[in-house]
């Protein structure tokens, strides 16, 4: 089993009947997602799946997962979700997907946010390996580039192929290189502050549990108090 599966595998054993369940976007969320649509049919319970990307509610429909709106049902019981990295405070960079405004919604929203990752995703420090991705709006991209550059990263368009990358919410990805952000929490604060930023992949206290896969087995981290609650 692959080391993603693995997690996903884990996760999904907390996922129980009647539970409102957010679904995480990415490779290893969409593990969990058809784990869960499998969980549905083989043990007959009954959940309602709150997307947080228009692939992972496609994906949700697909395997047999009842999808709801978040308006309709605005407390989760549990979220599973990917991530780019985790630091040893359980802070995340996540949307290298293309998700991360919805997926904070619903992390925010959730009463646990259990994150799956393998290993390779822990890091000493945020913007260790990965770029922070910021979702913006169209209207102002070239203004809200160069005030997210006078924050100390390198600053690119997400690209697909050769037009800008559209999320969900129909706003451009900039992809941010920092060499190292040191204080993630006021560094969410300082982007959230320009204008044009719809919101960035910081999530800074909102992981409950991070579940981490690697070639010795399963290990789970959790935090005992999140910002959201
Ligand atoms: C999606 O927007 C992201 O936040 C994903 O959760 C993250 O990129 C992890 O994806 P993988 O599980 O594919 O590595």
């Amino acid at each position: 089993m692959d080391l993603k599966e693995m997690a996903a595998r884990d996760a999904v054993k907390y996922v129980e009947d009647g539970m409102v369940v957010g679904l995480g976007s990415g490779s290893t969320a969409n593990k969990a997602i058809q784990l869960i649509g499998q969980k549905v049919k083989e043990e007959g319970i009954e959940i309602i799946g709150i997307p947080t990307s228009t692939a992972s509610d496609l994906l949700g429909r697909a395997v047999g997962i009842r999808i709801g709106e978040l308006d309709d049902h605005p407390q989760v019981d549990l979220t599973i979700d990917g991530a780019d990295e985790v630091d040893s405070s359980l802070n995340l960079v996540k949307g290298l997907g293309g998700a991360l405004v919805r997926e904070k919604i619903v992390a925010a929203s959730s009463r646990v946010e259990m994150i799956v990752i393998d290993d390779s995703k822990m890091v000493d420090h945020l913007c260790q390996k990965a770029p922070l991705p910021v979702e913006i709006i169209k209207y102002s991209s070239k203004s809200t580039m160069r005030k997210l550059a006078a924050l100390g990263c390198v600053p690119e368009l997400r690209m697909a192929e050769d037009e800008p990358f559209i999320s969900d919410n129909l706003n451009y990805i900039v992809h941010c290189k920092f060499e190292r952000i040191d204080d993630p929490r006021a560094m969410e604060t300082e982007i959230g502050m320009i204008p044009g930023v719809v919101d960035s992949g910081l999530f800074i206290g909102l992981a409950s549990k991070v579940i981490v896969a690697s070639s010795e087995g399963v290990r789970i981290l959790e935090r005992a108090e999140r910002s959201y609650e």
